[in-house]
């Protein structure tokens, strides 16, 4: 019989792990000093260079935050009738969060880990629901093609099929294709506010009109802007509603843990009514330890976060929340009136608040982005990178004002040196470090077959081939995919995989 999976077949074929269990513990001293000498080269985002990942209230606030999350720090919302504190902290993050977007008396929701678990929470919900009040067996939701990953996550484990509609050339949903695709099957609309790629607004008011037509779902993906949209709107900025003020929203996801400047492990997902949200939970009755009710998937539920989340935004409240949003969008117009500056580059579409993207002009189309990116990188700057189409991504937050003039002269710099590369430029020290870096951990004959799908890509064959081009020109592909599935394996284990660009070597 052909064996599916490997076993040892002996002890001593087995090689021992490379790291022992602690045999005994580091004093308090020794300890912390060690994990700060593993921060060295961490991004620097105490200083502004995160354009990523880190969302900074300032050092007050934050000590405020950390000590609520400190507080609770061992406290488990896995079963409220003990932590009735954590409860009534959950409840009321929601029912503030219901307050700023306009939700009633029947609006409510869960406190989950962050905003992938908030977008698989909506789209269980939405699958629950069809099946039971519209007797869909095999439920369909229609997303934007720029909506986040976590649609695709969530169809992928709750085996809900997803359909991906085309953007229009300002990247918001194009409502022709979405209204084409509403088939018996679908449950659920998506829209975001904003996308994350190139932060624009969807048409959310159409989509709404669209749901309560065909009397369908409608989440509203709201995990990066829930937090800073309402406020930039109070500061007169034009943004489009998007919230329960349309009748047909019908889910809201929005993370405290981005604009809201708690702790990581905090997003909110709120639901209309409480019927819909039933859908959402889990119960088993007749369990050997008794009846289980879970409203998130998770199990153990961390007290910190939940507690820091509602002390973010009890602390911050609204003046805070203005006082930041105002700074945050300062920064982005001055941070995208220097990028503009410069004949060779353009921001990426009209993004609607504070995160945005730019790539090369027509009078720049030679600028290679992603060496441009490279270049940034090795000056402390971190942030991701877009593929559709190739353009550097920007998240900005308050702590950025402060930083603006630096990462413009770096800019300056690092376009200047880039200029002096073609396009075909293939030679990048960084490129081909990383594509080496990739080789270790391609599948056999991988690279073989890269080289033939890049030839005449702009790929120039690898490695010397540009990462990204020989990436692009993959994308979608189940060979990439194999790749990415080697590289996160390696990523999450004790071998060092060379990530960062440094011009070291
Ligand atoms: C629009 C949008 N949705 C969902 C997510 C997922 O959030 P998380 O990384 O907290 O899971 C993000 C993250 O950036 C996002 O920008």
């Amino acid at each position: 019989m052909k064996e599916l999976v490997t076993y040892p077949r002996k002890k001593s074929s087995m090689k021992k792990n490379t790291i022992s269990f602690p045999k005994a513990g580091l004093d308090k001293e020794t300890l912390l000093q060690k994990m700060t000498e593993r921060r060295a080269n961490d991004t620097h985002w105490q200083t502004g260079k995160a354009f990523a990942l880190v969302y900074h209230p300032g050092k007050e606030r934050s000590e405020a935050i950390k000590a609520a999350y400190d507080m609770f720090f061992s406290e488990n919302a896995l079963n409220p009738t003990a932590f009735p504190s954590l409860r009534q902290f959950e409840a009321e993050v929601i029912a503030m969060t219901a307050d700023l977007f306009h939700g009633d008396e029947n609006t409510c929701g869960s406190l989950s880990s962050g905003g992938t678990e908030s977008i698989l929470l909506a789209v269980k919900t939405a699958r629950e629901w069809g099946k039971k009040k519209m007797k869909i067996a095999h439920p369909e939701i229609l997303i934007p093609e720029t909506a986040h990953p976590a649609f695709y996550k969530a169809g992928y484990y709750f085996g809900v099929k997803v359909t991906k509609i085309p953007v229009r050339e300002d990247f918001r949903v194009d409502m022709e294709a979405m209204k084409a695709a509403v088939s018996e099957n679908t449950v659920l609309l998506v829209g975001s506010a904003p996308s994350y790629p190139h932060g624009v607004i969807d048409p959310i008011s159409e989509l709404s009109d669209l749901a309560v037509e065909k009397g369908l779902l409608l989440h509203v993906d709201a995990c990066i802007g829930g937090f800073m949209t309402p406020f930039a709107k109070k500061l007169g900025w034009p943004i489009p509603d998007w919230d329960f003020s349309l009748p047909g929203v019908t889910s809201i996801s929005a993370d405290v843990h981005k604009y809201g400047y708690a702790a990581k492990g905090a997003s909110t997902i709120l639901y209309r009514n409480h019927e819909l949200r039933k859908h959402q939970f889990y119960v088993i009755t007749d369990w050997s330890g008794g009846i289980y009710g879970s409203p998130t998937m998770l199990g153990t539920r961390p007290g910190g976060a939940i507690a820091a989340a509602w002390a973010a935004l009890m602390t911050i409240g609204e003046a805070g929340y203005l006082e930041m949003a105002a700074r945050t969008l300062k920064a982005t117009q001055m941070l995208q009136e220097g990028i503009a500056a410069h004949p060779e580059l353009k921001i990426i579409g009209q993004p609607d608040v504070s995160l945005f993207a730019f790539g090369n002009s027509e009078e720049g189309k030679n600028i290679d982005i992603y060496a441009l990116a490279d270049e940034l990188s090795k000056m402390g700057w971190s942030f991701d990178r877009n593929a559709v189409p190739i353009s550097i991504h920007i998240t900005v937050n308050q702590i950025h004002l402060e930083v603006v003039s630096d990462f413009l002269a770096d800019l300056k710099t690092a376009l200047d040196k880039v200029k002096k590369f073609r396009l075909s430029h293939v030679t990048s020290k960084v490129q081909i470090k990383a594509v080496k870096g990739l080789q270790k951990i391609l599948p056999e004959g991988a690279l073989a077959k890269i080289q033939s799908a890049t030839a005449g890509k702009g790929g120039g064959g690898a490695p010397k081939a540009a990462m990204y081009g020989m990436m692009g020109a993959l994308a979608g592909t189940g060979d990439l995919h194999t790749m990415v599935l080697n590289f996160l394996d390696k990523l999450n284990g004790l071998e060092k995989v060379e990530i960062k660009a440094s011009e070291s070597d």
